[in-house]
């Protein structure tokens, strides 16, 4: 029988979180599993007697906030080194409380006084727990935070684990890694100062057995936009943990007297439905609860950037949106270029107002224009990074982050303001405030694109190690201050494409620009492996010149309706037969865009995605082939997500047929080399299928 007392359940839709303290005072996880009937059903905390004077308790139980001390070896969640030198934390409980969605329990240092909070929540629709610290100097003096996790996760012992992991590079990034947990630490990681193209801060762990539809899945992401940690353990006792939160490369922070620390959420949940179900769960939970508007449907961009380069000015820029308003784009934006003395990449970032030779009258001109075509108008911005050639540098050149004896490293020709300081967050507020208060823009792409060098910090109040924390929260605070002052604009988060997709942006950016790399073949795995943590409405996705000659125009139109459809190319070389052929497939996302960017995905295998809205009545079915063995074979798709006893009609396929029947056979598709297809997926209605499905290409009229 588990203690009644100092035993919490968090139970969700499907699961409960089960963990509590131990005959010996350890606040320990107990089980996560799928949810049972009864508290009895679950197991006690778990006790461990030690064994040898080398194998103490600390080392052996799945502690739920193990800090360094005592004869912990493991990866603690907390390090601290306090005024007198001493370097050794031991918590004990205090107290807890429950709230309305979950229980937050009160930990001490048994002889210091440092409190540690732990506070856990239960998202209950999507089965997920949301669970961060809170650490407090209750004492006199200073003390020294050289680690401080968010949670550590702890998976049933016995299995060797596979853990799933995305990693990639700029222009390649997101790919899908799933390798087998040894013995030993296996640490993922961000020292760039943003998120990074190279490693993302979401796992999941399956027990060897998972697949796309089935098994047990335990995953997770961290909501944070800097430098993250994530190290997946398995310990010489076999059992498995997962600790995640900032990263203490390089870290600390002086916590001073009353002073609190709080990290940034971590969330993890569970399911037996395979990694499908884990993406579901994330999608759902980012739609509804962490983005600011999240079930509203992305209108369909067009961006300059591919087309114009930093040759921004009234002529290029209206010629261009005249097509793209013909074709039915809806937001034209401006990237790079329009801003004071930026002709190249080598000057001009810092100073926000329009180049007066490209512009003399300002933006108000273009803007007019193009809302005149019917659209809205949106613009980029790089406000945390400086060119020395630029009249903000030249005014504070100890605005950038950097060790006055050195020069400091340029990426890009830029350097990086530190955001960290007040002044600096105030000169870029106010930059942006006016151009968003003096012109009717609704779309910010907000760029960064280098990755940090020299993080010193000259003034720093506390240590100046505190500049990867306090970086991002000057952003976050930025950024915030901005979507409150602004509310009509949506925001999209690009670092150079996809370095900085996370859950903590994505609570102040609308989408993410997921890469530079417009290629089509390259964004299917680019997509996939976005696809794991992210729904398809923060995905957005260009149709470019990238391709143009070799891959079919419908095919790079497929692949970017499986996200926020936009379009990145130079529209005045598309030929009159391309531009009917995009306004046709423009045509048909704007009538599919709410299954897609609202709906549930299902990955059905490499090469084909569905998605179907969430009354489950009409879907849309998409499926690529990028390369013909011989001989050659048809693609063969077995669908998802349908409710069973319902009709369906499948456009190309004889039917109708109940969703069951669908879903238990194969649809058989063949397609040739670099040749795609969209299907809709309709339920029948009283003999005819709810939704007349969009027209033949061969039917259109030319523009
Ligand atoms: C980054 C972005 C691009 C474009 C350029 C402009 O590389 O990812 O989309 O905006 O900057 O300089």
């Amino acid at each position: 029988m588990p203690p009644q007392t100092n035993f919490w359940i968090l139970e969700t839709a499907n699961t409960a979180y089960a963990f509590g303290l131990n005959q010996a005072g350890f606040l320990v996880n107990a089980s996560w599993s799928l949810r049972l009937p009864n508290s009895q059903d679950y197991p006690p905390p778990p006790e461990s007697p030690g064994w040898a004077s080398f194998n103490n308790p600390a080392q052996v139980l799945p502690e739920e906030f193990p800090a360094y001390g005592g004869m912990c070896y493991q990866e603690p969640c907390l390090k601290v080194t306090f005024a007198d030198g001493v370097r050794d934390v031991v918590l004990r409980f205090d107290s807890a409380a429950t709230t309305s969605d979950g229980v937050t329990i009160t930990l001490r240092d048994i002889d210091y006084p440092l409190r540690v909070i732990l506070h856990y929540r239960a998202h209950g629709p999507y089965d997920l727990i949301e669970r961060w610290a809170v650490i407090i100097n209750d004492g006199p003096t200073p003390l020294m935070l050289e680690r401080i996790f968010s949670a550590q996760w702890h998976v049933p012992p016995g299995p060797t684990y596979h853990l799933s992991h995305l990693t990639g590079r700029w222009n390649d990034e997101f790919h899908l890694i799933r390798e087998p947990l040894t013995n030993g630490v296996k640490i993922l990681e961000s020292r760039r100062l943003t998120t990074s193209h190279h490693h993302n801060p979401w796992f999941c762990l399956d027990d060897g057995q998972a697949s796309e539809t089935d098994g047990q899945v335990w995953f997770g992401a961290l909501a944070w936009s800097g430098n993250w940690k994530l190290a997946a353990e398995v310990t010489n006792f076999a059992t498995t943990r997962l600790s995640l939160g900032l990263n203490d490369w390089d870290f600390a922070w002086k916590l001073n007297s009353g002073e609190e620390f709080t990290t940034p959420s971590a969330f993890a949940g569970y399911t037996t439905g395979g990694y499908g179900a884990a993406s579901r769960k994330l999608h759902a939970f980012i739609r509804e609860r962490i983005l600011p508007h999240g079930t509203t449907p992305h209108k369909i961009l067009y961006n300059s950037w591919e087309a114009t380069l930093f040759d921004v000015n009234m002529e290029s820029q209206a010629r261009l949106a005249e097509i793209a308003a013909d074709l039915g784009i809806e937001l034209f934006v401006m990237d790079d270029g329009w801003f004071h003395g930026r002709h190249n990449d080598q000057a001009g970032l810092g100073d926000w107002w329009p180049d007066p030779i490209k512009f003399p009258h300002g933006l108000q001109p273009l803007i007019q224009r193009v809302n005149a075509l019917g659209m809205d108008f949106g613009l980029w911005i790089e406000p945390e990074m400086v060119n020395p050639n630029s009249e903000l540098y030249r005014a504070h050149p100890d605005w950038i982050l950097h060790f006055p004896t050195r020069q400091p490293t340029l990426g890009r020709n830029q350097c990086i303001l530190n955001l960290a300081r007040p002044d600096v967050q105030e000169y870029l507020l106010a930059q942006i405030d006016r151009l968003l208060t003096e012109n009717n823009i609704t779309f910010i792409k907000w760029d960064m694109n280098r990755n940090v060098s020299e993080p010193g910090w000259a003034d720093a109040p506390g240590d100046p190690r505190e500049i990867w924390v306090r970086y991002v929260q000057g952003l976050y605070h930025l950024w915030d201050e901005l979507r409150r002052r602004h509310p009509q604009v949506v925001w999209q988060s690009c670092s150079g494409g996809g370095g900085r997709a996370d859950l903590g942006i994505l609570r102040l950016a609308d989408q993410i620009w997921v890469s530079d790399n417009t290629q089509a073949i390259a964004r299917l795995a680019i997509q996939a492996g976005f696809s794991r943590v992210f729904p398809a409405s923060v995905m957005e996705a260009w149709v470019t010149d990238a391709d143009r000659g070799r891959i079919p125009l419908a095919f790079r139109f497929h692949v970017s309706m499986c996200g926020s459809l936009g379009l990145g190319g130079d529209l005045l070389k598309w030929t009159p037969a391309e531009r009917a052929e995009a306004a046709h497939w423009i045509a048909r996302y704007k009538d599919l865009r709410p299954l897609i960017q609202l709906g549930n995905q299902y990955r059905l295998g490499p090469a084909a995605l569905q998605y179907m809205g969430q009354d489950g009545q009409r879907g849309v079915l998409f499926a690529f082939r990028t390369c013909l063995a011989e001989p050659a074979s048809p693609l063969r798709i077995k669908l998802q997500g349908l409710q069973p006893k319902l009709i369906y009609e499948i456009e190309g396929f004889p039917g109708p047929r109940s969703g069951s029947a669908w879903m238990a056979s194969e649809l058989e598709i063949w397609l040739g080399n670099f040749e795609s297809t969209l299907r809709e997926i309709a339920v029948v209605v009283g003999g005819c299928p709810k939704s007349k499905f969009g027209q033949p290409l061969s039917r259109l009229k030319k523009v």
